[in-house]
This record gives structure tokens, C-alpha cells and sequence, in this order.
């Protein structure tokens, strides 16, 4: 599903209303919520709204579980970590056991980093097929999402749920959940903002898959929901039936 927001707080007040839905079901239902952040501008924005009033007094974070769709490959306290990002924006400033905080950890090599995160993985999910319940994702200017870049080998994994990659344009290791465990998810929200995002928000959503060239096209839940949250500018250049 797409949806158009005039501006970012009113994006934002939907995405929260969204998360704050799910979260109060998955508690009820199964005890807990799982979610996977994700990093970027947009996605900070809306962590800063779950951590303040209304949101901060009705989410159960309790049951809250936090996990990281990608990591940059750094030091936890490095100004370009996604988790240090989250526990300013967010972490820091609600109730979440500690323990139920499962950053990426940097500190061997990317792909130890990213194997040992498929064991955190393996061993807090009690599924063989583990299902997030929500999923952040940001969408690149390039059309990546999470550390799912261009024409990169980790696009091809089939089989694990975590990859690393090397970005020698951004002279950047990641780390990054995998598409086919991504899709597992029950839901999945985009959220992209910007008149800087508004071609590339087109080309994924409109134009021919190219899943190499365009890895936010790989996202599509198995039998989970996709909601893609776009403000006035990253969705201009979408045709009109769209709007
Ligand atoms: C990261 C990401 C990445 C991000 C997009 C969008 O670590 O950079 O997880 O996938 O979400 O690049 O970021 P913006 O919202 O800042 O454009």
C-alpha cells in the first residue's frame, strides 16, 4: 500500500499510529514485538516521535525487541553508527530492556559481525523461518535499502539471513539482514521523504524490476504487509493514478 503525507509530521504521526497498532496486537497475541530498524534522516525523524508523547505513554516496551536491518561496519560510538543514531533518537529515552536490545556488533570482521548476527537471530527467534514483526526501511537515492546496494553479491544470498558487504565508493563495510529473510516480516513500512528521493521513488515503484539494479524492488513479503510512506516531494513523480 502507498500513501502520500503532506508533510513529515503528519508521515510520521501515521507511521506511529501503525507501530503503536501492531505493537499492542503482536503483545497481545504472542507476548512480544520484534522490529528491525533501520538507519537514515527519515527513519530518525519518526524514532523521535515513538519516543515522546502520545506515542511513549501507549507503546508496550516491555514486549518491545529491537534488532538492526543493516549496520555500518564502525564502532559502536562512531557518529555514523545506525544503533548509536537509535539510542539517541529513541533507545535511550524509553523503557526497553536492555537485554532485548540486539544491535549488530563491529568488532571482528564484517562477515564474523554478520554471522554472529545470524545467531542472535537463531537463538531469540523460536521459529526455523523467523518472522519480524516490523521492519523499517529507509530507500537510498540509488535505490538500496537496508545494506542491500546496486549490483552487490549479497543481493544473490538465498540460503542466510545476514550478509556484509564492501561499498569502495563509500570505502564502507556494512552489515545486512538478507532479502529473503527481510520478506519474512509481517510488516514492512518504507519511509521516504524528500523531493531528492522522487525519481528514484518512481523508478522502483513504477518502472520495469531490475532487482540487481534496484534492490528495494526485491521487498515484497511473503505473506506479511508492505506499507510505503512517502511525503509530497518523494512521491511528485508518481503518476497520477497513484496520487
Ligand atoms: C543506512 C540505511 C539505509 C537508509 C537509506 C535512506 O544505514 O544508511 O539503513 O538503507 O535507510 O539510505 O536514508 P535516508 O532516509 O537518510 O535518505
Amino acid at each position: 500500500m502507498i500513501t502520500i503525507y503532506e508533510n513529515v509530521d503528519a508521515l510520521g504521526s501515521a507511521v506511529a499510529e501503525l507501530f503503536l497498532e501492531k505493537a499492542c496486537l503482536a503483545v497481545a497475541e504472542r507476548g512480544r514485538f520484534t522490529v528491525s530498524l533501520a538507519g537514515g534522516q527519515t527513519p530518525q525523524r519518526i524514532y523521535e516521535m515513538l519516543a515522546k508523547p502520545p506515542y511513549s505513554h501507549q507503546i508496550p516496551w516491555e514486549g518491545i525487541h529491537i534488532y538492526w536491518g543493516d549496520e555500518r561496519y564502525v564502532p559502536a560510538d562512531d557518529i555514523r553508527s545506525n544503533q548509536l543514531m537509535a539510542r539517541k533518537a529513541f533507545l535511550d529515552h524509553v523503557p526497553i530492556p536492555q537485554e532485548q536490545i540486539y544491535p549488530i556488533v563491529c568488532n571482528s570482521t564484517p562477515e564474523q559481525a554478520a554471522k554472529e548476527y545470524e545467531e542472535v537471530i537463531a537463538s531469540t527467534f523460536a521459529e526455523a523461518e523467523p518472522q519480524f514483526d516490523f521492519i523499517f526501511l529507509g530507500l537510498g537515492s540509488d535505490g538500496h535499502t537496508a545494506s542491500l546496494f546496486p549490483n552487490t553479491s549479497v543481493l544473490r544470498e538465498k540460503k542466510h539471513w545476514t550478509g556484509h558487504v564492501y561499498l569502495p565508493e563509500l570505502d564502507s563495510h556494512r552489515v545486512t539482514l538478507t532479502a529473503p529473510l527481510i520478506n519474512q516480516a509481517r510488516t514492512i513500512a518504507f519511509l521516504v521523504t524528500g523531493d531528492s528521493k522522487a525519481q528514484i521513488v518512481r523508478e522502483v515503484l513504477e518502472g520495469p524490476q531490475d532487482h540487481l539494479r534496484l534492490p528495494s524492488q526485491m521487498i515484497a513479503p511473503e505473506n506479511g504487509e508492505l506499507f510505503w510512506f512517502l511525503d509530497q516531494g518523494a512521491s511528485s513523480l508518481l503518476s497520477a493514478n497513484k496520487k
